[in-house]
């Protein structure tokens, strides 16, 4: 619900249990009153009536306060909203023009005082959940303008006790690592000048004032909803104001915004929760499950990959035995990974050529994807269409159609270079090429993915923005032609993860590590911002190619059951015991699928001590399922109890495996004790029903 109070120029966005409310002042700058829990307008007014900051003279005492943070005047903070008009002049005077408003969108409009310049904000929310999506709209109609920074939001904290980020950092193989920190005075950015969104830092934080658990405590978060290049700047001010601001682009990147252009920015979402982290969390994966994913009803398939198992040296014959050991492990869809295309042998040709490799598939793929059908199982294919290898066809024919600057090197990563999918040829070739594919073959499914970061793009405006633009266009379009199709985003591993690419695919591919135990870290964060419903993990052989750990095969099932289950094994060289274990496991999973594509998610403990488990509980609250793990067992440790969440104290649940009641207040006090066999890695599930 979305009220305006014109006598006070007061605006109050309401979502169930929170509340934003906006208050314009006579400089008709609009400034944050609260954020926080959900109040009245009645309440909301009365705002204005309490003490405001001490005059401090040469500073401007909405420092720190303002929604939108124009340059100019006496700010000298943060701005997330800098131009440069054509004379050289970088103050913004914005006067408000108007408002548009419905229930669950509001749009203010303002304008610079002198220069044609349009600038709107919208903010919208939705009436299940209290996460309030913004953007900015830049209309020039004068001389062309440099938009310097724009961001897509900023928030404005309320004043607490102390401030501690929440963020994840990472790198390829060890992707978001949960973070926190006390928020230091000064400005903190985390960013990706990557031209992806990046394996180092993910889009979003979380700020608590530093009392928060997992289930208790108050929490503002925020999240950019873009696959690109960012900026997310933390501003703590000595004065003890604290604003988040985000958006696309990073330094010194620029935008020109022509005569009769505009600017839309990517959404960056906010959320305020009570109920510690994991309220956050729940609240954020109930916003994508259910105005984010495209199809956020369905049921991810337990699904095998073939790059652990074949690498490049891929092959029909190869790949039939593969997928015949899938099917019967009750795998649902089978993935083809790299090498099936080109002259790609390895990693240093054919990038580029998406027709298949006439020596490994003389007949095309339709053999196959036939008998892939046949087994009952759907069929995916792996591409990474953005990319070039400069020995490929591709490249022979438009050299210059990739990513380059006159006068400087091509930097060549794992020997390929971007395509600038900003030109027009080249978003037309890259949407006609997938559509042939995808219509000459009966493909249910493409993880597409992104290995390398740009290089030699320079300023120049249009690529960095243009390449994500053009991705989005050709995935929406692709999308709208082939309704079937399903797609998962990959970033050499986690690297391409956000808001704006999931609103656009079906699940993402999480780290190409596959360690079960590094996995129990990288997991935890990546459930910090996003829902189980999207994280592919897979279980693959032991020891693990990246790690050398060995870990038992149900440690590795368990692991991978708390997100999209996948296989990524040489699966001919598993034994028979192996094979049959496994599709017990699959058997297992789509039991409690439901519950973990579907249901609530509760970090019961965290992976960094001996014990963790995870709990899914149903919409309904019929179900729970429980994951835990030992890694490593202490001599003469009693383990604890495991204290399960939300749970009915009054009800009592049966454990689907050995029938035993449990009751609903006993498992909220005092744990669930889940019998782990004794030694290292030892794993359980248990699958209770409500009686
Ligand atoms: C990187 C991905 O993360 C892997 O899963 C695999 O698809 C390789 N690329 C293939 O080149």
């Amino acid at each position: 619900m979305i009220h305006h109070d014109s006598a006070h120029r007061l605006w109050v966005l309401s979502g169930p249990s929170s509340s934003y409310v906006l208050h314009l002042d006579d400089g008709d700058r609009p400034r944050v009153l609260h954020w926080g829990p959900r109040l009245t307008p009645e309440q909301a007014a009365s705002l204005l009536l309490l003490p405001q900051p001490p005059f401090r003279p040469v500073e401007d005492t909405a420092e720190g306060t303002l929604d939108l943070t124009a340059a100019g005047g006496l700010r000298y903070g943060q701005a997330g909203l800098q131009v440069r008009f054509a004379d050289g002049t970088r103050d913004l005077e914005l006067v408000l023009t108007g408002q548009r408003r419905t229930d669950r969108e509001l749009v203010l409009a303002y304008a610079d005082r002198h220069y044609p310049l349009a600038v709107e904000c919208h903010y919208r929310i939705h009436e299940d959940g209290d996460v309030i999506e913004r953007h900015l709209v830049l209309r020039n109609e004068g001389e062309p303008v440099t938009v310097v920074r724009a961001d897509s939001a900023t928030w404005v904290l309320p004043r607490l006790g102390g401030y501690r980020l929440s963020s994840v950092r990472g790198q390829w193989g060890a992707e978001t690592r949960l973070h926190r920190t006390e928020l230091p005075y000064g400005e903190t950015v985390l960013t990706s000048r990557r031209g992806v969104t990046g394996h180092q830092a993910n889009p979003w934080v979380m700020v608590d004032d530093g009392t928060a658990g997992e289930e208790h405590g108050a929490v503002h978060s925020c999240a950019l909803a873009w696959s690109g290049s960012w900026r997310l700047t933390a501003q703590r001010l000595p004065t003890e104001r604290v604003t988040l601001s985000a958006g696309a682009g990073h330094d010194p990147v620029t935008w020109e915004l022509g005569t009769g252009e505009e600017l839309v920015t990517p959404v960056c979402a906010g959320l305020y929760t009570e109920g510690g982290f994991g309220a956050a969390s729940r609240a954020w994966h109930d916003h994508q499950l259910r105005h984010v994913l495209p199809h956020p009803e369905e049921t991810r398939p337990v699904l095998y990959n073939s790059w652990e198992a074949t690498g490049f040296d891929v092959s029909l014959e190869g790949q039939l035995r593969l997928a015949g050991q899938a099917a019967r492990m009750g795998v649902e869809l089978f993935v083809v990974d790299d090498g099936w295309f080109g002259a790609r042998t390895h990693d240093a040709a054919g990038l580029g050529d998406w027709h298949p490799n006439p020596d490994r598939f003389p007949d095309g793929l339709g053999p196959l994807i036939d008998r892939v059908h046949e087994l009952g199982m759907r069929f995916g294919l792996w591409v990474e269409p953005e990319m070039v290898n400069p020995d490929s066809d591709l490249y022979r024919a438009h050299p210059d159609w990739v990513i380059h600057r006159p006068h400087r090197a091509r930097t060549e990563h794992r020997n390929q270079l971007v395509l600038d999918l900003s030109r027009p040829e080249v978003a037309g070739w890259l949407y006609r090429t997938l559509d042939e594919l995808l219509s000459k073959n009966d493909i249910d499914f493409l993880k597409w993915d992104m290995n390398r970061p740009f290089t030699e793009a320079g300023p120049d405006e249009r690529l960095w923005l243009g390449h994500v633009h053009t991705l989005y266009d050709v995935l929406d379009r692709l999308r709208a032609a082939h309704p079937h199709v399903r797609v998962e985003s990959c970033g050499s591993g986690g690297g391409r993860v956000d808001l704006g690419i999931l609103r656009r695919t079906d699940q993402v591919w999480t780290s190409d590590n596959t360690d079960a135990l590094d996995r129990l870290e990288i997991q935890h964060g990546f459930s910090q911002l996003y829902p189980a419903r999207v994280m592919g993990a897979w279980v693959t052989d032991s020891p693990n190619p990246y790690t050398g750990r060995e870990i038992p095969l149900d440690f590795r099932f368990h692991v991978a059951m708390a997100g999209v289950l996948a296989i990524g094994g040489a699966l001919t060289e598993w034994s028979e015991a192996e094979v049959a274990r496994a599709a017990e496991l699959v058997t297992a999973y789509k039991e409690i699928r439901p519950l973990v594509q579907h249901g609530r998610q509760y970090r019961l403990l965290p992976p960094d001590g001996e014990l963790s488990a995870v709990q899914y509980l149903a919409p309904d609250g019929g179900e729970a399922a429980v994951l835990v793990f030992r890694r490593a067992r202490r001599f003469g440790h009693a383990e604890p109890g495991i204290r399960l969440r939300a749970l009915d104290p009054d009800a009592r649940y049966r454990d689907r495996s050995t029938g035993r009641i449990h009751h609903g207040a006993v498992l909220l006090a005092h744990g669930l004790f889940p019998g782990l066999a004794p030694g290292d890695y030892a794993s359980a599930l248990i699958h209770l029903v409500r009686e």
